[in-house]
């Protein structure tokens, strides 16, 4: 049989995540113990109330059903976190939808709002959904860049009067991954204005929003006036909450956009398996108490990345939050034959700059997803590189 993919699918490259983790493993198998900052993937375990809560609820036989939706009490649960969290109003039954983690939102959401044509501003560098769901939809993207030169905010005021009238969805994400920069009000409510000025839909995606390390943490974008005018909020429990495997997420704002997600989610799937509702709402409601303790073990990880990486020459991309380094190394090489080179050298595995667009040319990515302790030893075998 000659099987022939579409054309579309020469727009889905395969990730290099497969390649550096298989080289990895080889390195590994020939001796080289290996620290694996590559993947955002959270190590703490969840929280002891939601594991038992989740397993008691998985214990019970009427919990098997269709859940066709997100329950009630979920939504309710966002609610009152947001409102706790952001002082931010939210009408459970119109403003929230769930998503089964915000991946599948995002790489969905493009095709409830955009036509072939249609443009979508992204950033580049980027979390690479961003393009997925563009491409499903048949949109075109925008890269803003998103680079040292403009403080690592995108920059809307250098976006082209043309492509700007032409864009349905502008897609953000702060702080980012890989680029960890932190949004501040200001910078939103210049989002919105432009947002009204072009008609242009608004996506913040604040997956890392409870990973901060000063002060009261990110400000949600639905907590700037006029945001709920224009767009919404992604949020999900993969991360703030260790629940990454659990595949439970929501999108929140305008409630008209929220409709048009509604119905094109009633004909996707049927719904999230009712225990793990039932233990995201337990989380939403114990947040402050789960995440303050997220937040001591990733400062202290943050910290100890940050200065070793500075100390030894490396430039970092400038930040309080998130769950990655973004940092340029002195040395005239390419991304990608570095992270290899990390690898086989230093047994590091890292993700190249370029994994996430062409701006990242230069760049690593570092999760900050080991001990302390490892990250020290992380940037001690950085030191000692040879090129
Ligand atoms: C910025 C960002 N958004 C969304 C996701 C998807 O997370 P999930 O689908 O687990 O909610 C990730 C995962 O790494 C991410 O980095």
């Amino acid at each position: 049989m000659n099987i022939v993919p579409s054309k579309k699918m020469s727009l889905f490259a395969p990730a290099i995540f497969g390649d550096l983790k298989n080289y990895a493993k080889q390195q590994q198998e020939k001796g080289m113990s290996m620290i694996d900052l590559s993947l955002g993937s959270p190590d703490l375990p969840p929280h002891d109330k939601i594991r038992e809560h989740l397993s008691h609820r998985a214990s019970l036989a009427e919990s098997y059903g269709y859940t066709l939706t997100g329950t009630q009490r979920f939504y309710e649960a966002v609610s009152r976190y947001y409102k706790r969290r952001s002082n931010v109003d939210l009408e459970p039954a119109s403003e929230i939808i769930q998503t089964m983690g915000s991946q599948e939102g995002l790489v969905h959401l493009p095709m409830a709002f955009c036509d072939p044509g249609d443009i979508v501003l992204s950033t580049n560098p980027a979390y690479v959904a961003y393009d997925a769901g563009i491409h499903l939809a048949g949109a075109t993207p925008y890269y803003m860049p998103q680079t040292a030169d403009n403080n690592y905010l995108p920059d809307l005021d250098a976006v082209p009067e043309e492509i700007a009238h032409k864009a349905k969805l502008l897609i953000l994400n702060l702080p980012g991954n890989p680029v960890p920069a932190m949004p501040s009000l200001d910078y939103f409510a210049k989002v919105i204005d432009f947002a009204k000025k072009y008609n242009v839909i608004v996506l913040h995606d604040a997956a890392y929003s409870e990973f901060y390390f000063t002060g009261d943490g990110p400000i949600s974008f639905l907590a700037t006036p006029g945001a709920k005018e224009v767009g919404m909020e992604i949020n999900s429990l993969s991360k703030s909450f260790s629940l990454a495997g659990t595949r439970i997420a929501y999108i929140a704002g305008n409630a008209e956009m929220i409709a048009i997600l509604k119905q094109l989610k009633s004909n996707l799937d049927f719904g999230i398996f009712e225990p793990i509702q039932d233990a995201a709402v337990m989380a939403l409601d114990n947040a402050e108490e789960i995440t303050a303790s997220l937040r001591t073990t990733f400062s202290e990880r943050h910290k100890t990345l940050m200065s070793g990486l500075s100390n030894i020459g490396w430039e970092v991309a400038p930040s309080d939050g998130g769950m990655f380094v973004w940092a340029k190394y002195p040395y005239d090489m390419d991304c990608t034959d570095f992270a290899f080179k990390l690898i086989e050298q230093v047994g590091i595995v890292t993700v190249p700059g370029t994994a996430f667009g062409t701006a990242g040319q230069g760049y690593l990515r570092l999760a900050l997803v080991q001990p302390k302790e490892a990250l020290q030893e992380a940037v001690d075998r950085l030191k000692n590189i040879s090129l």
